[in-house]
């Protein structure tokens, strides 16, 4: 009798595996009783098992490799939280070059634990942060090929939760950098609304030290306090272009980027005016660690009209901005080392 059991153990245990995803240790532990019965059968032939028996086994072992499957689960979620100083932080960073075989149109050997769409979690300990880092993109390749490449490695040594969107605009029509950001925030809340803090990231910025947190503290964070291009000085206070980190309900609260702004500039300055209107207050790293590289790109058409667009920010915010932005989304493709989306912005206004 317990011989018969132990054997229809194995044979339904392996049977009811096959409509499950077991992880290694389960696995593992299967293996190890299926050796023990097969080693006490071999002295002895084993007769026919009826159906009711095996109704009865398929039951109780169904119930046990799922109690089993959840608690290996449940270890999971009990995982500790990831220190509050990531431990492998190595400070001030060195660019390197991409190397020639490193692909961002196909699965990269570089990044392994990365998973498709560009998301990492850490899998030792729990995230502290879950971010979402939008990438507004347009005909960039390279530049844009270099910063995945630089940028995944840093933000996995923070220990963040992680996951990367290149929002691109599409067509050859003339760059509306809100437009893309607001479209981007919206479709990303639609994949993941859970997320809880966004990181605006310029795709030409390198992070040369890996101190700067891409985390959201409690005001909005300007993160490219220190350019390299700009001699590692901040040009302006107002300044929170570059990189910015914004928590979901405060992109809400100062409704996001216009839309006004056609070309390149200003979009940034107004949001800098949305953000002190709402009574937020902008807050920056030190610039001895929120350092960065520009990578060298040909420049998008300046707006000539932004300063004048700018004057009128303060009578904009609840009219214009991420509540009502028109945009169409013409693809979503999920690559191994991020999430694309491509947006269609419109006719800009004659
Ligand atoms: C533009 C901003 C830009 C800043 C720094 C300003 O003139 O309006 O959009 O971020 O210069 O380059």
């Amino acid at each position: 009798m317990i011989l018969t059991s132990i054997i229809n153990i194995v044979y339904i245990v392996r049977r009811s595996l096959a409509t499950h995803v077991i992880d290694n240790r389960t696995q593992t532990f299967l293996n190890s009783l299926e050796e023990n019965a097969t080693i006490k059968t071999s002295k002895k032939t084993i007769s026919k098992t009826d159906q009711h028996f095996e109704r009865t086994y398929k039951t109780f072992l169904h119930s046990f490799v799922e109690t089993y499957v959840s608690t290996t689960q449940n270890r999971t979620i009990t995982l500790n939280y990831c220190p509050p100083v990531p431990p492998n932080l190595q400070g001030s960073l060195v660019v390197n070059n991409v190397p020639d075989n490193f692909s961002i149109a196909t699965n990269s050997s570089y990044y392994p634990n990365v998973e498709l769409g560009g998301h990492y979690h850490p899998t030792t300990c729990l995230a502290r942060h879950k971010i979402a880092i939008i990438v507004p993109y347009r005909d960039r390749l390279d530049i844009l090929k270099h910063f995945l490449y630089h940028t995944h490695q840093i933000v996995q040594r923070q220990q963040l939760d992680y996951r990367i969107y290149v929002c691109e605009q599409a067509y050859n029509k003339t760059f509306n950098k809100g437009i893309v950001m607001n479209g981007c925030f919206k479709e990303i809340l639609k994949l993941q609304p859970d997320t809880p803090c966004f990181i605006m990231h310029d795709v030409d910025l390198l992070l040369i030290d890996d101190r700067n947190m891409y985390t959201c503290p409690i005001f909005p964070r300007h993160l490219s306090v220190a350019i390299d291009k700009f001699h590692f000085y901040l040009p302006y206070t107002q300044l929170v272009g570059g990189v910015l980190a914004m928590r979901r309900e405060h992109y809400v609260l100062v409704n996001g980027y216009s839309t006004n702004y056609w070309g390149w500039g200003g979009e940034d300055d107004d949001m800098y005016a949305r953000i002190v209107n709402k009574n937020l207050k902008v807050e920056r790293p030190p610039a001895s660690v929120a350092r960065y590289k520009m990578l060298k790109h040909t420049h998008q058409k300046l707006n000539p009209s932004r300063m004048k667009v700018l004057r009128t920010a303060h009578i904009r915010i609840d009219s214009d901005g991420v509540n009502n932005v028109k945009y169409t989304l013409l693809n979503t493709t999920l690559y191994h080392l991020y999430t694309h989306f491509l947006i269609d912005v419109g006719e800009e206004p004659k």
